[in-house]
């Protein structure tokens, strides 16, 4: 059945992303809502969508507006009767967030704050997926991997923001019985991702003849890591959840004993790989030679982990898995980004 989904952040990386998946694989209308800033791009969705026809592109309305503030009046008329909000608006650099933590908290924290009181009084609330990261538990040791409802370790502005918003998220549920899922997402990679991220930027640098600066340990033998996974495939697991909420539900909290409780989702991450090895895949499916140096990031720059990882058993054993490797995807977006260069430059 037709649906009205809003998505926040709609025009920022993942956000595009998910409202593409939605536009090609439902009928339902779409709304994204966003404060355009430095990662929010219009131009996303016109290059997104400038195949579609006609038709398909009214499904998409672009409404402009600060979750800082309220939802005023005219935002009410067009998003009250909506059964789906995917929140996924934030400040999300995590090296802005050293820089100017306050930022983060208005727009991770107050902005989320002011949605979720809003959806309390959303006429048809299906479910608020409120999009987290895998960041809020903290660094991670070689060979850990975070449950859901372990513990959180922020080590910098962005998570503790992000773990903030989270808390505040269970409270509305338990509180007023909104239906929420948190997920978890490891570091996303794909079309049309802001060009200062690992991925675009080494491919820019390669392309330039630039040496790559790889972080690692403070003896600079170690290459940090990330888990990676292609943003079509956390689109695809997002519309997974949105299906089985209460399925996934009943799952994590098969006994109803002590009343609400909120439901969080980690969405794994393909493959674990360090820095330089992403920068060989990168260099080999370009074509463009590598030139690099391992530099001690990590101990001069607080705030920055070596080592990220969460635990995916609760999603693969309802049933979802992701469909590209890494190695598959990355090498369909390299060449993506180099029939696309404009897509690399800042
Ligand atoms: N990219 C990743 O690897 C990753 C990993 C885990 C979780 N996440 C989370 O996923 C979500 C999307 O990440 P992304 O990489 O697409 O980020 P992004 O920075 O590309 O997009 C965020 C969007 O939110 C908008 N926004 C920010 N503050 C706003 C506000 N106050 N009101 C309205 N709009 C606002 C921005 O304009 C931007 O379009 C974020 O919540 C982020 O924390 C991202």
């Amino acid at each position: 059945m037709s649906k009205k989904v809003v998505v926040t952040g709609g025009a920022g990386f993942i956000g595009h992303i998910l409202i593409k998946y939605i536009l090609d694989n439902t009928d339902w209308e779409v709304i994204s809502l966003d404060r355009l800033d430095y990662s929010g791009n219009l131009n996303r969705f016109s290059h997104m969508l400038k195949d579609y026809p006609e038709k398909e592109k009214t499904r998409l309305q672009i409404i402009y507006h600060d979750l800082k503030s309220e939802i005023n009046n005219l935002l009410d008329g067009k998003i009250k009767d909506a059964e789906i909000v995917f929140h996924l608006a934030a400040s999300s650099h995590v090296d802005r967030s050293i820089v100017d933590p306050l930022t983060f908290v208005e727009d991770n924290v107050l902005a989320t704050a002011n949605l979720l009181n809003y959806a309390r009084f959303m006429d048809n609330l299906e479910l608020l997926a409120y999009f987290s990261t895998d960041e809020v538990f903290g660094p991670a040791k070689p060979g850990q991997s975070f449950l859901e409802w372990d513990r959180y370790n922020s080590t910098n502005p962005y998570s503790a923001a992000k773990a903030g918003g989270e808390e505040l998220a269970i409270a509305f549920e338990n509180t007023y019985g909104l239906p929420i899922v948190i997920s978890h997402c490891m570091n996303v990679y794909g079309e049309r991702q802001h060009p200062e991220k690992y991925i675009p930027n080494t491919l820019w640098k390669l392309k330039n003849n630039k040496k790559i600066t790889i972080h690692a340990s403070k003896d600079k033998s170690t290459p940090g890591s990330r888990h990676y996974i292609y943003s079509e495939d956390v689109a695809n697991s997002v519309m997974f959840i949105t299906e089985n909420f209460e399925k996934l539900k009943k799952m994590q909290f098969p006994i109803d004993d002590i009343g609400p409780k909120c439901l969080k989702v980690n969405i794994p991450g393909t493959k674990e790989l360090d820095n330089l090895e992403v920068a060989k895949l990168i260099s080999e499916f370009s074509g463009f030679s590598l030139d690099y140096e391992l530099v001690d990031f990590h101990s001069s720059r607080p705030g920055h982990d070596l080592r990220y990882a969460i635990d995916g058993t609760f999603i693969r054993k309802a049933g979802w898995e992701p469909n590209y490797t890494v190695e598959d995807s990355l090498e369909k977006l390299v060449k993506w980004y180099l029939e696309n260069p404009e897509w690399l430059e800042f």
